[in-house]
Parts: C-alpha cells; sequence; structure tokens
C-alpha cells in the first residue's frame, strides 16, 4: 500500500519503521522539514520525506500521528476543508488526556475522532492504534511480538478493511467494536489505562479474562 503518515514523533516512527519492514511504501510529512527527513533517512529506503499535503495525496491511508492540540493546524495544512481527503482511510490514534492522569480533555460527549471527521470532510476516519505505546509496533531486533487485539472503531466498512490489514502487518489482530457513534468509549479506554498504569497497576489486570473464541475469517466484528 501507499500509506501517508502526517508527523514525525514516536508513534510514527514505529508504525512507519513497521509498515515500511513490511513492503509498503511511507511518505512521511511533519511540520518541520529536518525531522521529516531525518525520520525518514533513519526508517529506509522505503520511506520518503514529503510536505504534508503531499503525505495525503494518492495514498491507500493515512496515520494522523500528531499530538491532540495540533490535529487542527496539521489538517488545516493539507487542506482536509477543501475535501482533500475524501474517501481517505484516515486513522486516528490521538489521546486527547490529561498526561499521567487520563481523564479526557475533549467535550463531555465529544470525541476526537468526531473532532476529525468534522475538520476533514468526505475522510473515513478509523480510530485505531491509540492504546499500544508506540514501542508496541517498533520491530524487535530479535523478531515476534506478542500478538495483541488493536480495538478499531470507523463507519465505513472499505476503511476499515484496510486499517485491519495494516494491523495485522504490524502483528496486531483487528477488533473493531463499532461504529464512531461508540468511538468515545474507546477514548475513555485509553484514559482507563493511562490511568491505571501511572497509578502503578497493570491495567490487563484490571479487567477480567475472558479468552478469544474463534472468530470470522477477517477477525472484525460489526
Ligand atoms: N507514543 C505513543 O506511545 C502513542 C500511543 C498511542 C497513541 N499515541 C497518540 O499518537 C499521536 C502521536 O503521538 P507521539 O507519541 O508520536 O507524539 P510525539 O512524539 O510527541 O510527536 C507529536 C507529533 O505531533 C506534531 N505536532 C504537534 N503539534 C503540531 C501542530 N500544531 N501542527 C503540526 N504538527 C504538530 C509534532 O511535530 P513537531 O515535532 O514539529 O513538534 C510531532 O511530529 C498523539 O496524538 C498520541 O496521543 C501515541
Amino acid at each position: 500500500m501507499r500509506i501517508g503518515i502526517l508527523g514525525t514523533g514516536a508513534l510514527a516512527a514505529a508504525l512507519g519503521e513497521s509498515w515500511a519492514g513490511a513492503g509498503h511504501d511511507v511518505a512521511i510529512g511533519g511540520r518541520s522539514r529536518g525531522r521529516t527527513e531525518k525520520l525518514a533517512e533513519r526508517l529506509g529506503d522505503n520511506v520518503l520525506a514529503v510536505a504534508p499535503r503531499e503525505a495525503v495525496i494518492g495514498r491507500d491511508a493515512v496515520l494522523l500521528a500528531v499530538s491532540w492540540d495540533g490535529v487542527e493546524d496539521m489538517l488545516g495544512s493539507v487542506g482536509a476543508s477543501e475535501g482533500v481527503l475524501e474517501g481517505m482511510p484516515l486513522i486516528d490514534p490521538t489521546n486527547a488526556v490529561t498526561h499521567g492522569i487520563g481523564t479526557l480533555l475533549t467535550e463531555p460527549g465529544e470525541s476526537m475522532a468526531g473532532r476529525i471527521a468534522g475538520l476533514a470532510p468526505g475522510a473515513r476516519v478509523v480510530k485505531a492504534f491509540h492504546l499500544f505505546p508506540a514501542g508496541q509496533w517498533a520491530s524487535p531486533p530479535g523478531g515476534g511480538r506478542s500478538r495483541v487485539a488493536v480495538a478499531m472503531c470507523g463507519d465505513d466498512a472499505r476503511a476499515l478493511r484496510i486499517v485491519g490489514e495494516l494491523v495485522r502487518d504490524v502483528g496486531g489482530i483487528p477488533a473493531t467494536l463499532g461504529t464512531l457513534d461508540r468511538v468515545r468509549q474507546l477514548e475513555e479506554v485509553a484514559g482507563f489505562v493511562i490511568g491505571l498504569a501511572f497509578a502503578g497497576f497493570d491495567p490487563s489486570s484490571a479487567v477480567p479474562h475472558i479468552p478469544s473464541t474463534d472468530r470470522p475469517a477477517d477477525s472484525q466484528r460489526q
């Protein structure tokens, strides 16, 4: 696939490296030309440094890997309000939470994915990759990562399928919770996980362990 990544931070680096390693063409567009070139060079041959707007044109999917409070600027700089992202699977991994505490910074009833959908008319927003630390997706030198389920929400079946493939390519199992109507639940879960982790608890020990059942072939449920 041709993947665009907006942002040059920890998540852009980890997913960019793993997707490039899986054979995808990756174009990175950050607001700093210098940081973008440095990251693309570090990630290797399949990775290009481009301007943000170029990172979203002609791609099969775009990852919006910027801080939650930079989303509006970044979408503005690619021309999202003009419909540039129309039809594009747009992955939203953002967490608008208070650092170390986990309370949501969005308005009551609002979600980041919904805000992004409003700023990028026509984009097929999929919430994904927001729950695990970036290191989960970095290629460990010895190979083999633990397989984790990546909870996702989205309204568009094709976009969910494409993002599901990208989840598999980094060793995850795509798990669709539902449409964007439910996305605030996913965003709250990130706050729950962050809150417990910073309080010194293993968040996975705070939920019941319920073994997976046989899933349909594409591992996705609506
Ligand atoms: N890192 C993780 O473990 C992790 C896990 C799950 C989800 N996430 C989410 O993924 C997103 C990226 O996280 P990260 O850890 O990669 O963050 P990061 O390392 O802090 O990088 C943030 C990126 O956002 C860019 N940015 C900030 N404000 C901007 C603005 N006004 N306009 C354009 N670009 C702007 C930064 O550009 P500059 O470098 O120029 O400042 C940088 O490229 C965040 O929303 C985060 O909540 C992160």
